[in-house]
C-alpha cells in the first residue's frame, strides 16, 4: 500500500482523497513548520511514495534524498514553488507539483480587500474607533482615496494578475496598465488594458501598484528604494505574491518619509519576521500570508495536491507538474 507523508495538518478533503485510494497517510503530529532536521528524521528510512509539502518547507537535495528512491513526487500545497530546488528534484527524477487555478479568485479577492482597506483607511479607522477616539461625524475625519476610476498598475499579468485586472475594470471602472515579460494582446482588447514595456512605466502612472510575479532571481527586490521613488507620492503598493520581491527595509523608509502614500502586504521578506519599523507605520496594512486562506480554496488546494499525488502513483503525468525554466 503506498505511503504518503504530509508535513503539517491540511484540510480533510485532501487527506480523504488519498485515503479513499487506500493509501496510508501519515501527518506530522506537530501543527507547525518543521525544522529541516525534523523533516529529515520524519522521512529517513520510512519509504514514503509521496510527500505533500508546504511553501514553508524548504525542499532541497538533502530532503529529497531522505525521502528515498521509491518517492515519486513532492506535491507542494501552493501555487508558488520557490521553496523547492527544482534542479535537485529533476536530478533525482522526483516530480514536483503545485496548485494553480483553484486559488486565483480568492487571492484576487484578498488583493482587493487590501487595496480597498488601505485606500479607505479601514484598519486605521477601526483602531481609531476601538480606541475610543470617535467623537462624532466630522467632515475631515480619516479621509482616504477612491479606487473607482483610478489607474491600477499590474506587475505580472498571469492568472492572478489578470483576475485582479478583470475586477478592476469590471467592478471599479478603473484603467488597467500592466507589465509582464509576455504581452497579452487578447486581454488588452477584451479589457482595455494597456501594456507598458517596462516596470518603470507602470510605476510612473499607477495609483495602485499590485505585484503578481513569482519569486525568481530576476524579481528579488524588484521593488526597491529607486523604484519606490518612481511611484507617485499619492500611490499605494499592494503585494500578495512573495515577500522578497519587495525590499522591506526600503519600503519602511518610503512609507515613513512619504515617498509613497501607503502599502498593503500579505507577504514578507523574511516570514514570519517583519522589517524593523514596519508595524509602527500607520499607512501600512499587514496580513499574515492568508490571501488564499478561505475554507473553500484551501480545501480545493488540498484536493488538487492529492490529485497530483494520485496521478504520479498511478503512473500518469501529474496535472500540475512544474519544471525548471
Ligand atoms: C501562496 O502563497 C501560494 O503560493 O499558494
Amino acid at each position: 500500500m503506498p505511503k504518503i507523508f504530509i508535513t503539517r495538518r491540511i484540510p480533510e478533503a485532501g487527506i480523504q482523497k488519498l485515503q479513499a485510494k487506500g493509501y496510508e497517510v501519515v501527518i506530522s503530529p506537530e501543527d507547525r513548520v518543521l525544522r529541516k532536521e525534523e523533516v529529515l528524521e520524519a522521512l529517513q528510512g520510512q519509504n514514503y511514495d509521496a510527500v505533500l509539502c508546504l511553501l514553508t518547507d524548504k525542499i532541497d537535495g538533502d530532503i529529497l534524498d531522505a525521502a528515498g528512491k521509491q518517492c515519486k513526487i513532492f506535491a507542494n500545497l501552493a501555487v508558488g514553488f520557490d521553496n523547492v530546488d527544482l534542479k535537485a528534484a529533476e536530478e533525482r527524477r522526483i516530480a514536483i507539483t503545485n496548485t494553480p487555478g483553484v486559488l486565483t479568485n480568492t487571492v484576487a479577492e484578498h488583493t482587493f480587500a487590501l487595496m480597498l482597506a488601505i485606500a479607505h483607511r479601514v484598519c486605521e479607522a477601526d483602531r481609531f474607533t476601538r480606541g475610543g477616539h470617535y467623537e462624532g461625524w466630522a467632515p475631515m475625519l480619516l479621509l482616504g482615496n477612491d479606487l473607482s476610476g483610478k489607474t491600477i498598475g499590474i506587475v505580472g499579468l498571469g492568472r492572478i494578475g489578470s483576475r485582479v485586472a478583470y475586477h478592476a475594470v469590471k467592478g471599479f471602472d478603473a484603467k488597467v496598465i500592466y507589465y509582464d515579460v509576455a504581452r497579452n494582446e487578447e486581454f488588452e482588447k477584451e479589457y482595455g488594458a494597456i501594456y507598458k514595456a517596462n516596470v518603470e512605466d507602470v510605476l510612473h502612472e499607477a495609483d495602485f501598484v499590485s505585484i503578481h510575479v513569482p519569486l525568481l532571481d530576476s524579481t528579488r527586490h524588484l521593488m526597491n528604494a529607486e523604484r519606490f521613488r518612481m511611484m507617485k507620492p499619492t500611490a499605494y503598493l499592494v503585494n500578495t505574491s512573495r515577500g522578497p520581491i519587495v525590499d522591506e527595509a526600503a519600503l519602511v523608509k518610503a512609507l515613513k518619509s512619504g515617498v509613497i502614500r501607503g502599502a498593503a502586504l500579505d507577504v514578507f521578506e523574511n516570514e514570519p519576521a517583519l522589517a524593523s519599523g514596519l508595524v509602527e507605520c500607520e499607512n501600512v496594512i499587514l496580513t499574515p500570508h492568508i490571501a488564499s486562506a478561505t475554507e473553500e480554496t484551501r480545501s480545493a488546494m488540498a484536493e488538487l495536491a492529492a490529485d497530483n499525488i494520485i496521478a504520479a502513483l498511478e503512473g500518469q503525468a501529474p496535472p500540475n507538474l512544474v519544471k525548471k525554466k
